[in-house]
């Protein structure tokens, strides 16, 4: 089969691989249809994690199962399937706790002492494959496959979603413990914070900060229903504050990530956790669900080289402020969110800029990770005539 296969930074090419196959009685293959290219694939795509070459990337997939382990019980062949892109096994201590992006089975205790979770084609994320490929291999089928409605002919680009920005833009906000009527301060414009701002708009957040770089994305921030506020115009607390009587926002939201930078384009690594400290309000809550990673040895950051930054720790403990981290737990929310999508209540398709073949994939890695303008969302069609 085809697939796309990282070959080192900035190296990634489609490449013909060998079939994945049913490795395990649990396991189905399926044949993707719809399969996206994510922010979390540029820190690999960069040479920013310890991702090994050779490795099939793609975590957001969606697609049909074309074949089907011995002890599968509920998933046939011809099911169109979308799938978290943490792989669980739905009975260990953290998966029965709804805490699927935290396996214990799955894991690959290698990685680090502790270390819980698995996912396709991740960097520490185990030996999985991953989708941007003809074909998968889907572990613990029966827990992972989210079997879609018949309408996912028309709204397969909406359903693609739910395999993770959609999810975890809406845990961004349950981090951040938003309330109906309450205000957040969203920081980045990416398809995280853009799913963020939809999934707050849809739990009745009275007001929706969106803070970005970028015009082509603040303006889907605006569609959505968010106030855009560029950071090209300057000091944002004291806009948020402004705007919400002085004391800033009830929670925040951060959908960024280590590699945040500031309006010359220079990664420091510090600066959106503190803007958030500095922009939510005394007790508000803030959710991380961009990355931050244990060690980081290409960044020329000395403490983000060993994973740390200069967190501003008296502010946020004078502030009473709380933080929840982590990967999405896409499983404790695909199912409501696929039926609010399902019901005309959420169209995260919206953000979408290309649907492309795999064999654009990898001219698609080069425009995504440098923000050219327009490119907000790349979604891949494996297996289109
Ligand atoms: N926790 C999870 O389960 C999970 C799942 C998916 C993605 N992620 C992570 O979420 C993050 C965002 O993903 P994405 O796909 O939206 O990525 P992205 O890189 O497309 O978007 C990030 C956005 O942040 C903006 N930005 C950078 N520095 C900024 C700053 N100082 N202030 C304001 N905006 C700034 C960029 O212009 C860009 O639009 C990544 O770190 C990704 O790895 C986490
Ligand atoms: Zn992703
Ligand atoms: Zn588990």
């Amino acid at each position: 089969m085809k697939a796309l296969v990282y070959h080192g930074p900035k190296k990634v090419s489609v490449d013909t691989v060998p079939d994945p196959k049913i490795e395990k009685l649990t396991d189905v293959i399926i044949k993707l249809t719809t399969t996206n290219i994510c922010g979390s694939d540029l820190h690999m795509y960069e040479g920013r994690t310890d991702v090994e070459k050779g490795k099939i990337l793609g975590h957001e997939n969606l697609g049909e199962v074309v074949e089907v382990g011995k002890a599968v019980d509920t998933v046939k062949k011809g099911d169109k399937v979308v799938l978290p892109f943490n792989i669980g096994c739905g009975f260990c201590a953290n998966c029965e706790h709804g805490l699927t992006g935290y396996c214990l089975t799955c894991a690959d205790p290698k990685v680090m002492p502790g270390m819980a979770g698995a996912a396709y084609g991740f960097a520490g994320m185990g030996p999985y494959q991953g989708g941007q490929a003809q074909y998968l291999r889907v572990p613990y089928a029966d827990f992972n496959c989210l079997q879609l409605p018949p309408d996912v002919d028309e709204k397969e680009n909406d359903y693609v979603m739910l395999s993770d920005i959609f999810p975890t833009g809406w845990h961004s906000t349950r981090l951040a413990n938003l309330e109906a009527g309450q205000s957040i301060v969203i920081y980045g414009a990416g398809p995280v914070g853009l799913m963020a701002a939809m999934s707050a708009r849809i739990q009745g957040a009275a007001q929706i900060f969106v803070v970005d770089g970028q015009e082509d994305r603040l303006a889907l921030a605006k569609q959505i229903g968010a106030t855009p506020i560029n950071t090209k115009d300057g000091e944002i607390g004291d806009q948020i504050r402004e705007a919400t009587g002085g004391w800033g926002a009830d929670c925040g939201a951060e959908c960024i990530g280590y590699q945040c930078h500031n309006s010359k384009g220079k990664e420091v690594p510090n600066l959106v956790m503190n803007a958030l400290v500095d922009a939510v309000k005394a007790t508000g809550q803030i959710g991380v669900v961009g990355v931050f990673v244990p060690q980081d040895p290409g960044s020329d950051d000395k403490l983000a080289q060993k994973g740390q930054i200069a967190f501003d720790m008296g502010k946020f403990w004078f502030k009473g402020q709380k933080v929840g981290t982590g990967q999405c737990n896409v499983k404790a929310y695909n199912r409501r969110l696929r039926d609010l999508i399902h019901q005309g209540k959420a169209n995260p398709s919206i953000i979408i800029s290309h649907s492309l073949p795999l064999s654009e994939a990898p001219d698609a890695y080069k425009h995504f990770d440098n923000r050219d303008h327009g490119w907000t969302k790349v979604i891949l069609k494996p297996n289109a005539a």
